[in-house]
């Protein structure tokens, strides 16, 4: 099996490529910490994978297209994971998270993620196999107060999986869209906030792998924190606002 994962020097990405690594498997890694990168590859390695890394950032439209494609033509892929993600919010002294940082969140967050799945998508459907995952957030239900724009970035990108997963059905490409609550890792340790059900960044890449190994359309964890979110959607706007400021956070700088 061959795999392409996104963020994958730290946090969730890298407990999935370690979850997934194996004989056989072959794990292309992308990350811009060339070290971190290194590392994930040398635990991966160490369960018998073999490992492809590219230290690249996301929003680099060109050379993820022209990275991608030479992979995908030595070692075609199978599993296209979508991870890479950075987040702003507002900040510890109340100000606003600033159209700088709410620019590059929307273009890791969201572009990003098109840079890898969009070259792809020729390759996998004139296959017809293969599935893409994209890590979204339950953030993309319900904006939450302090993030906007991330929430803005995760509600995009799960309605582009939800756009796209009934197309590639009938191409027979896969797509499972990806909404987690938190787990523990460098982006939520900067959340200075109440982390409800709160899971490790291994649990979460079980269960994330477990969706995949079934062919699910949709993982959401904890699935109570996403249909909370979701069912905050079908309140009036105020009463929705008022239970939503029970998940006002600040992120550390
Ligand atoms: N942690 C949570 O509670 C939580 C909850 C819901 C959803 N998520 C989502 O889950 C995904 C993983 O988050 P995490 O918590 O594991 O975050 P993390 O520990 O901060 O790791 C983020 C990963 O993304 C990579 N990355 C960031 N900007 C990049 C860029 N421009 N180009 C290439 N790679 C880039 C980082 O690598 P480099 O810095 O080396 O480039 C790193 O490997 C994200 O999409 C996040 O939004 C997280």
């Amino acid at each position: 099996m061959n795999i392409v994962i996104t963020g994958a020097s730290r946090g969730l990405g890298a407990a999935l490529a370690r979850h997934w690594a194996a004989p056989g498997v072959d794990l292309a890694l992308i990350a811009r910490d060339a070290e971190a990168l290194q590392q994930t590859a040398a635990a991966c390695q160490a369960k018998g994978a073999s490992t492809r890394l590219a230290t690249l950032d996301v929003r680099d439209a060109q050379a993820m297209a022209a990275q991608l494609l030479a992979w995908d033509a030595a070692r075609p892929f199978d599993l296209v994971v979508a991870n890479a993600g950075v987040t702003a919010g507002t900040r510890p002294d109340g100000s606003f998270e600033g159209p700088e940082a709410a620019a590059r969140v929307i273009a890791v967050n969201l572009q990003g993620a098109l840079n890898l799945v969009e070259p792809l998508l020729p390759r996998l459907t004139a296959r017809r196999s293969g599935r893409v995952v994209l890590i979204a957030s339950v953030a993309a239900f319900r904006g939450l107060p302090d993030s906007p724009a991330y929430c803005a970035s995760k509600a995009g990108l799960w309605a582009y999986g939800e756009s796209l997963r009934p197309l590639l059905a009938l191409r027979g490409v896969g797509l499972t869209n990806v909404a987690p609550g938190f787990f523990a890792s460098a982006m939520s340790d900067r959340f200075i906030a109440r982390q409800p059900m709160k899971m490790s960044a291994e649990a979460a890449a079980a269960r994330i792998a477990a969706a995949v190994a079934r062919g699910a359309g949709r993982c959401i964890m904890p699935r109570r924190l996403g249909w909370l979110l979701r069912g905050l959607e079908l309140l009036p706007a105020p009463l929705a606002d008022r239970a939503v400021r029970l998940f006002r956070f600040h992120v550390a700088d």
